[in-house]
């Protein structure tokens, strides 16, 4: 159960302490120095631990697709876990399998359908609403995004609490945060590391509203055909039983958090990217004007909308909100002529992969074009995976792109925004590729 010699090549020999501070210090620039340095299979020896950073993306689909069987996120979550219970972005094996057929139906075409509506109307109103000036553009998408899926998921109207739960998920994101970084499976057993009563009342504050919108639609009992409706409704196969309160917390939980939070982050930086393209910009907006009489974009004009989202495309390659997906592997693992005995955690982090200037030529290069499909046909799949990919490949992948290339356009018919002069700009990547000194813009009118 021993690797078979030589062993991949990467910087193990040296010490633990070492490589920590450095990694702590640039989680992203940390993998892409490792690639660079070692090629498309790097070991990583932290202490007892076993990092093998797969940057080919023949590996990348092995992980997640092919060989999928092999691995577990597990640990990785477990801090997660104090928030997310065992919603479908935390379980694993026959529990998650029966949840996410479960939850499935709620993201069906048709079902979309609907959402989109609820979509346009949210940017709609954000369009309506802004007034020219500054503005803090990540908080602007994180609200609209918030507001958008506790809408369509939930068909609950979030307005008055947005602030609370924005501010609760983000305290719980940033003191649980370091968690969900790749090594996290051995940082998490470091003891020097600050666990935060922020974490603990971030929670408590969701729970309660979260537990209020469940208790609300018991006691209504109507069916609104959303998510939370079908969960209400479910019943165990075996056994006939139906979901408890905690269950349903778990996954409506795990559906904001996931549902909002990297959506807005695309957005955030495509706003940014459009900032300093203005000619990119200018054809975006000349494809979003063509949608007729000015009326709000809805789901029939997704297909015209092609250049939009082209633009999101390349925006969430050069910052792909979720930034590296972990594993640890259960079963002995054959990766580029190694044999890796279970137990090693496997990162793949799209920052890298998506960087990498074999299949990405100019690789910094803010360039739309990247994404028409005579230009996607000819690359691997899998130099690119924002939503992921195989059984736990995003389950709003679909929701994204239509949300995403709906704000675009809707808000973009009226506004375009601009950097604040001076406004530092840098990737802070905590469980999503947030911004480190936030997105200060101006907003002009069009
Ligand atoms: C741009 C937006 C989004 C990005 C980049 C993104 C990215 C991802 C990625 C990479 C994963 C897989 C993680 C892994 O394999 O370890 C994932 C899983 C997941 N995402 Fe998303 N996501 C986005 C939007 C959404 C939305 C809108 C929803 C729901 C409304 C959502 C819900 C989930 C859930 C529930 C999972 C867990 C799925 C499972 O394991 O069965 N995400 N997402």
């Amino acid at each position: 159960m021993v690797m078979t010699a030589p062993a991949p090549p990467g910087p193990y020999a040296r010490p633990v302490l070492g490589l920590l501070p450095e990694f702590r210090r640039d989680p992203t620039g940390f993998l892409q120095r490792m690639a660079t340095q070692y090629g498309e299979l790097v070991h990583i020896r932290l202490g007892p631990q076993n990092i093998y950073l797969l940057n080919h993306p023949d590996f990348i689909k092995d992980l997640l697709v092919t060989h999928n069987d092999r691995f577990v996120k597990s640990r990785i979550l477990q801090r997660a876990k104090s928030l997310l219970g065992e919603g479908l972005l935390t379980s694993e094996g026959e529990f998650h399998l029966r949840q996410r057929r479960l939850s499935q139906p709620a993201f069906h075409r048709d079902r979309l359908i609907g959402y989109s509506s609820v979509m346009a109307q949210f940017a709609g109103a954000l369009r309506d609403t802004l007034v020219p000036g500054a503005i803090d553009m990540d908080r602007e998408m994180m609200r609209l995004t918030l507001g958008i899926v506790a809408k369509t998921l939930c068909n609950a109207d979030v307005a008055a609490d947005s602030g609370t739960i924005a501010r609760a998920l983000n305290d719980a994101v940033e003191s649980f945060g370091f968690m969900m970084l790749p090594f996290a499976e051995y940082l998490e057993r470091v003891p020097f590391l600050p666990f935060s009563r922020k974490l603990v009342n971030a929670r408590r504050t969701l729970d309660s509203i979260i537990y209020r919108i469940i208790a609300e639609r018991r006691s209504s009992g109507r069916d609104e055909g959303d998510l939370l409706s079908m969960l209400l409704m479910a019943r165990d196969e075996a056994d006939g039983s139906t979901m408890t309160d905690l269950q349903l917390r778990d996954e409506l939980l795990t559906l904001f958090l996931a549902g909002h939070e990297t959506t807005a982050t695309a957005l955030t930086w495509t706003w940014y990217l459009l900032s300093q393209h203005p000619e990119i910009e200018a054809r975006m907006h000349a494809e979003i004007d063509a949608v007729p009489g000015g009326r709000l974009p809805g789901f029939d004009d997704y297909p015209n909308l092609g250049y939009t989202e082209m633009v999101l495309a390349e925006s969430m390659r050069l910052f792909p909100p979720a930034w590296s997906v972990g594993r640890r592997s259960i079963a002995e693992h054959q990766v580029g002529g190694y044999t890796i005995a279970p137990g090693a955690i496997f990162v793949a982090s799209q920052w890298v992969t998506h960087r990498n200037p074999k299949y990405w030529p100019d690789p910094e290069r803010f360039d739309p074009e990247r994404f028409r499909p005579e230009a996607r046909e000819g690359r691997h799949k899998f130099a690119y995976f924002p939503f992921g990919g195989g059984p736990r490949v995003c389950i709003g992948e679909r929701f994204a792109w239509l949300e995403g290339v709906l704000i675009l356009a809707t808000v973009a018919r009226k506004w375009r925004f601009r950097l604040v002069p001076g406004h530092r700009v840098e990737p802070r990547p905590l469980i999503t590729l947030r911004t480190r000194y936030g997105m200060r813009m101006v907003a002009e009118r069009r």
